[in-house]
């Protein structure tokens, strides 16, 4: 078995760009419990970051929009943003072109990935690798599925897209973690920006902490979009992670600061 840790974290850009305006309580266990996943990534021994995220129309445009995206180099820009605006200084993040070589290669056999040889992270990435490997000393892969942009993949895809994933990373011997980062409710970049539906997110969050394969997939993407939002879209990342991980997640963290818009979020999965 070569994965190591599965996790899964929020990336509102204000937590780096504008920490000053959240209730300082929510903020600092926010970043409390942030710490603790860099420290259990660690723990981990990982030689390998697979950070699956849902960029916003940074690298992947509606003229040819891949539903789910590989990155295969040695090393990536990011933040894209203005390093000023979003509180993260642009940095080169390592890669590492050989393990994505062969981890796409194997996900070819279950699930048509596109690869990706140039890629400027947003903060849908940055955010999560700014906490958790500030340093950045770990090569990081990342990895996109399409969450702006419908068509959708289906849920019960996404959730297959992690199982292909396992699949894949057990028939390497590199030690690799596995990080999701996106949504539940929110309406970013709407009028409706800083809403919330706490009770929808916690029972979303409830399903994925058991695991609940048939009830994380039954969602339909316009009751999504009526009930929690064009950002809540962004749960195929968790979708994916609890198909990779296969065991019960722990939610560290899960409290709304509408100042950020969205609930944000730190949890991890037993990897099973
Ligand atoms: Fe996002």
């Amino acid at each position: 078995m070569s994965m190591v840790y599965a996790g899964i974290c929020c990336h509102a850009p204000g937590i780096t760009s504008r920490p000053e305006i959240a209730n300082q309580k929510d903020l600092a266990s926010l970043l409390s419990q942030f710490d603790r996943l860099r420290d259990e990534i660690k723990t981990s021994r990982p030689d390998a970051i697979f950070l699956i995220s849902a960029e916003h129309y940074a690298n992947f445009f509606n003229n040819n929009m891949p539903t789910y995206a590989v990155g295969m180099a040695n090393h990536y820009e990011g933040p894209i943003e203005d390093p000023e605006w979003l509180g993260i200084d642009r940095v080169n993040i390592p890669g590492d072109l050989d393990l994505s070589k062969k981890l796409i290669s194997l996900l070819l056999h279950d699930i048509d990935v596109s690869y990706v040889e140039e890629w400027k992270f947003d903060h849908g990435m940055m955010v999560p690798l700014h906490h958790l490997t500030p340093d950045y000393d770990i090569p990081v892969i990342p990895s996109n599925i399409n969450c702006q942009s419908p068509p959708f993949t289906p849920l019960s895809r996404s959730y297959e897209f992690g199982r292909a994933l396992r699949k894949a990373f057990d028939n390497v011997p590199e030690r690799i973690a596995i990080i999701g980062t996106g949504g539940t409710s929110h309406w970013p970049c709407t009028p409706d920006s800083g809403k919330i539906n706490e009770v929808w997110d916690r029972e979303f969050l409830g399903y994925w902490q058991e695991n609940n394969r048939t009830a994380m997939t039954a969602y339909k993407d316009n009751e999504i979009l009526t009930s929690a939002g064009q950002g809540a879209f962004e749960i195929r990342t968790s979708i994916a992670i609890a198909g990779a991980a296969g065991g019960k997640g722990d939610v560290y963290f899960y409290e709304p600061i509408p100042e950020f818009a969205c609930g944000c979020l730190v949890a991890s999965m037993q990897v099973k």
